[in-house]
């Protein structure tokens, strides 16, 4: 199949996971090119810096993708409406992946309302892989600074990235 068109993965991605690495694969198999956006959200409390989760999801991409997909693998970041930067990057949609019913309300409000904003964009959702169902930054992060074993849920550099995190923290408290 002749790839074609750009497509937006958007996140919080604090940190990436297996689940969304899963997620831009599979995107990968539609779009010439998926751009991995990270959101910058006041109203969250992140562990990491947006930097530091531009690097990290750039770091797991390279651990896992091949060279020729890597090259059509964009990372960069965005502030205010969402449809508004898809439309900047002349995206044909926005990709979400949904875990569980509980996902759907947000995201189908989500979608509502950008469609409301702008037609244009089309917003597409995958299923996760049912290995990655119930994998999410927020859980992975309370395993881990709970001393729990998230081997097999995020990429490596996600992992040390955390553990070095909780580890300065600890020193600091
Ligand atoms: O990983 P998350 O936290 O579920 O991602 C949510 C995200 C960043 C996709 C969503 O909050 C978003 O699109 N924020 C940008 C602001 C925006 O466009 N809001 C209007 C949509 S209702």
């Amino acid at each position: 199949m002749a790839l074609s068109g750009v497509c937006i993965y958007p996140g919080s991605f604090d940190p990436i996971t297996n689940g969304h690495l899963n997620i831009i694969e599979r995107s990968l198999k539609i779009f010439r090119t998926v751009i991995v956006a990270v959101a910058i959200n006041a109203k969250k409390t992140p562990l990491f810096s947006i930097p530091e989760r531009v690097k990290l999801i750039e770091d797991s991409l390279k651990e896992t993708l091949s060279e020729e997909d890597l090259k059509r693998v964009k990372v960069d970041h965005f502030e205010g409406l969402l449809i508004d930067y898809a439309k900047k990057k002349k995206a044909r949609a926005i990709i979400r992946g949904l875990r569980a019913v509980s996902d759907f309300e947000f995201e189908f409000q989500m979608a509502s309302m950008n469609r409301k904003l702008s037609p244009d964009v089309e917003m597409l959702f995958m299923m996760t892989d049912e290995s990655n169902f119930y994998i999410s930054s927020q859980t992975v992060k309370e395993v881990l600074s709970l001393g729990g074993c998230v081997e097999g849920l995020v990429p490596k550099a996600a992992r040390r990235a955390m553990v070095k995190k909780f580890k300065e923290r600890k020193q600091e408290s």
